[in-house]
This record gives C-alpha cells, sequence and structure tokens, in this order.
C-alpha cells in the first residue's frame, strides 16, 4: 500500500558513556535528514553532555528521570509512545543493554524500552575489553532475539587510550540506519498479516500424540516484526512455549484440522499470509478414547491430513494475498522448495536445510534462502530468527516497492517454464544471472 511520506519520529535514548557527546551530531543528522527527534537522556548521559545541548538541536524537551513531566502532562509521555517509528539509543552502554534485556524500569528511558512497542535500534559503546565480555554479547543476542537491531562498534582508538572494538559507529551510518529502521515503524500499517506457527499434534490416545520438533520461534518472530511494522496480526499456533507477541490476536490449537479451521476464517481478510508451521502430514485414522496398551500401538493406521497451505494457493480467495510457505528439508532446500513453491501456488518460500547447524528446529538461529515466484532468489545468512523475521520482511516489501512478485496476477505454471535463469538481488539492484539446474 502505497502511503504518502511522513517525516519520522525518532525517540533518540543517549546513556552516559564518553560518546554521549556524538549525540549531538546524531541529533543533528536526524534533523538534516527531515525527522523529528525527541531525546532521553538517562541521569550518567547528563554528565557527558548537557540536556540544553540536546533540547536546543532537537527542539524539544529532554526527558531524564521517569517522573519528569514535561508541558502537557503524563499525556505527552504516553503520546511518545504511542507515536515514535522508531527507539534508537546512541550511544547504548553495556549497562543499558543489560537492563533492556533484563526488563529492568527504573528510569524514564528503561521504562520507555518496556512500554514502547515499535522497532529498536541500539549502537553500542564501549571499552572494547566490556565489549568482548559474554554478559555484554549474551544481552546483546536476548535483544536480538527479540527484533532489536544493533548498529556495531567500529574498531579505532577508544577514549581510554586503548585501541580496538568498541567504538560507537560513525554519526552517518546511525542515522541511515535509524532512518531505515525508522520506516519500518509504519511499512506494514494496514496490513492483515496471518502467520502460523509452531507444530500440530495428532492424537493417538488420550496421553500420546505425533508431533514434531518444531519451536514456533520463526513464526512468532515474524509475527511480532509485522505487528512492529503497524500490521493487524493474527497468529495460528499449535502448542508451543513462547510467550505471545505483544499486540498480536493468538488461536492456539492442537491439531492440523483445528489450525486449517482457523485460518480459513481469517484467510479472506488477510492479506498477507507466512505459514510457517509444521503441520503434520499424518494422523492416526482413529483416536482412542482409552489408553492404548503395549502392544496395541504397534502398528499405526495413518490418514493424511489437509495440506493447509495447498489449499489456500488453490482456493477461490487466493487472488490479491500474498501467500508465503516455509519448508525445512534436509540437504539442499533449493530444487525441493521451488517445487513446493510451484506445486503450492505461492507468492515466496523461504527454506532451510535442518541438518546445518545453527539452522532448523528449536534452536535460536536459522539460515534460510527465500525463492520468489519470478524466480528470484536471496540468501540470508545465519542469524537469529528474530533478524531473519525483519530480513523477510524487508525483502518483501523492498520487491513490493518495485511492483515484483506481491500477490499473484496470472499462472505460476504458466510462468515457471521460462524461469530457467535464476535472478539474485544484490544490494537492491536486479542482477541478471544465468544458473544452472541441479
Ligand atoms: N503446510 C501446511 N499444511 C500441511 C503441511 C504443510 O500448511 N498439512 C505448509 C507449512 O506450513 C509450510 C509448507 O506447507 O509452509 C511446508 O510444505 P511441505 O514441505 O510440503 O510440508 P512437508 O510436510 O514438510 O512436505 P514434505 O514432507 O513433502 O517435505
Amino acid at each position: 500500500m502505497e502511503r504518502a511520506e511522513t517525516p519520522p519520529r525518532v525517540v533518540l535514548g543517549v546513556t552516559g558513556g564518553i560518546a554521549a557527546y556524538k549525540a549531538a551530531e546524531v541529533v543533528r543528522g536526524l534533523r538534516r535528514a527531515g525527522a523529528e527527534v525527541s531525546v532521553i537522556m538517562t541521569e550518567h548521559a547528563r554528565e557527558f553532555i548537557t540536556p540544553l545541548t540536546l533540547q536546543t538541536l532537537s527542539g524539544k524537551t529532554v526527558l531524564t528521570g521517569q517522573f519528569d513531566v514535561p508541558t502537557g502532562g503524563d499525556i505527552e509521555h504516553i503520546a511518545l509512545v504511542r507515536n515514535s517509528d522508531l527507539l534508537l539509543v546512541a550511544p547504548a552502554t553495556a549497562d543499558i543493554l543489560a537492563k533492556f534485556a533484563g526488563g529492568v524500569a527504573d528510569d524514564f528511558l528503561t521504562t520507555f524500552y518496556t512500554a514502547y512497542t515499535g522497532p529498536v535500534l541500539v549502537a553500542p559503546a564501549m571499552n572494547s575489553r566490556m565489549w568482548a565480555h559474554q554478559s555484554v554479547q549474551e544481552n546483546l543476542a536476548i535483544l536480538r532475539s527479540r527484533g532489536v537491531g544493533v548498529v556495531e562498534p567500529e574498531e579505532g582508538e577508544l577514549a581510554c587510550g586503548e585501541e580496538g572494538m568498541g567504538r560507537l559507529a560513525s554519526e552517518e551510518r546511525i542515522v541511515i540506519e535509524a532512518l531505515r529502521w525508522a520506516r519500518r515503524g509504519t511499512s506494514l500499517a494496514g496490513e492483515k498479516v496471518l502467520v502460523t506457527a509452531g507444530p500440530t499434534r495428532e492424537a493417538l490416545d488420550p496421553v500420546r500424540f505425533l508431533s514434531n520438533r518444531s519451536s514456533g520461534r520463526m513464526g512468532y518472530a515474524i509475527a511480532a516484526a509485522a505487528r512492529r511494522r503497524g500490521a493487524a496480526v493474527s497468529l495460528i499456533s499449535g502448542p508451543t512455549s513462547l510467550p505471545p507477541p505483544w499486540g498480536v490476536e493468538l488461536a492456539r490449537v492442537e491439531t492440523a484440522e483445528q489450525m486449517a479451521e482457523q485460518v480459513r476464517r481469517r484467510f479472506e481478510e488477510s492479506t498477507i499470509c507466512f505459514m510457517t508451521a509444521a503441520v503434520s502430514d499424518y494422523r492416526p485414522s482413529k483416536v482412542s478414547q482409552r489408553k492404548l496398551s503395549r502392544g496395541e500401538g504397534r502398528v499405526l493406521d495413518l490418514v493424511p491430513t489437509e495440506d493447509i497451505l495447498a489449499s489456500l494457493g488453490r482456493g477461490a480467495s487466493r487472488e490479491g494475498r500474498l501467500l508465503v510457505g516455509f519448508a525445512a528439508e534436509t540437504g539442499n532446500p533449493e530444487t525441493a522448495a521451488r517445487k513446493k513453491l510451484l506445486d503450492k501456488n505461492l507468492d515466496y518460500i523461504f527454506a532451510n536445510d535442518v541438518t546445518r547447524s545453527g539452522a532448523g528446529f528449536d534452536v535460536e538461529t536459522n539460515i534460510l534462502v527465500g525463492l520468489a515466484r519470478d524466480g528470484s532468489w536471496r540468501k540470508f545468512p545465519l542469524a537469529s530468527k528474530g533478524e531473519l523475521a525483519e530480513q523477510i520482511l524487508d525483502w518483501i516489501e523492498e520487491r513490493r516497492k518495485k511492483g515484483l512478485a506481491f500477490a499473484v496476477t496470472g499462472s505460476v505454471k504458466a510462468r515457471s517454464s521460462r524461469e530457467e535463469g535464476g535472478k539474485e538481488e544484490a544490494g537492491g539492484a536486479l542482477v541478471a544471472r544465468r544458473r544452472s539446474r541441479p
């Protein structure tokens, strides 16, 4: 959906490190790019740069303490949470990363973070030994898994006189990344996103079931990321141990049949569907009402479940909806995934080789290849599922802006015959490239 560009509204958190003085340049860079900037400082940041400087440059009252109430009272605090496209923290100290990761809310910035539901980007700066410390890296991994973006620090001379990794990224890089992330804050406004996630369970008897190793993380991450971008999101989830993502309508189901029913109810009103669930392909032909005894269940009679995604791909309501499938494969995922994309009439499929370390079920990370209906493809190297969710949405949105592979028109079978050459999208440009079929 095209909409008029409004100036991005950025909340800049400034924390107490020597690099805090560079926040002034970040504010100027953001303002020059047309952004509105509201600054929140921690108490320690005030030791390094004065609120007056940042107030003058941003043109807005600078907030620090939890109980700071600017003109207009509390309503403004709430309005700030609701009406911002991005929370950027630059510089971010080891302390603030730990507080964000742990959910500590003891000043205005940390309280804002825990109340804020839009995109968050941090630009850490610290001594290189601190940067390398396991606790800092673990906190960053937690934040990344929640979809928080990180503008990695740079190598160079540090304030303590040492050389190493930990210098705040250049103001220019921070501003460019911030503007990119701020656009994500509203990029799916008006869309209705439907996501399936997790495994299904097909009962054998009151205590046993057939299922698989899916954790649901990829689907939950996509649901959360789409919500952060302003979409209305419904998540149909098989049994998982994950907390419900904020602001997402969650319907819990157990069986493939229940999942199919919930999906059908919402499909027509949705505009984008991500089917990440690992749906059981078969269920026992009958469910015993009493617990089966040893020996009784030695031979299972199974019947196929409905292929939910294939039904949607073939269904009358298919047109005008973006349909995205996922495929867990063992071995080279691309060939099998492309066949599924065509067979199920999808716009995109994202496939992984579950035998690779760091990819697949029940781990925090994944490695994916994304295939589009028009033959384009993109590799998504090892990253947390939270980061991958953002990258998947970015790719689809970039292509949509270029008018590529967003919602079906025409028959995919007819087009597929001339899809011998793959097109890899690199750096935003379409690069034609011959690719031999395996
Ligand atoms: N899917 C579905 N309903 C099913 C099976 C799969 O909606 N009964 C969806 C999944 O959510 C996923 C994609 O289809 O998006 C995966 O397709 P596929 O790989 O065909 O499922 P598998 O069962 O893994 O297929 P196969 O065993 O043939 O590899």
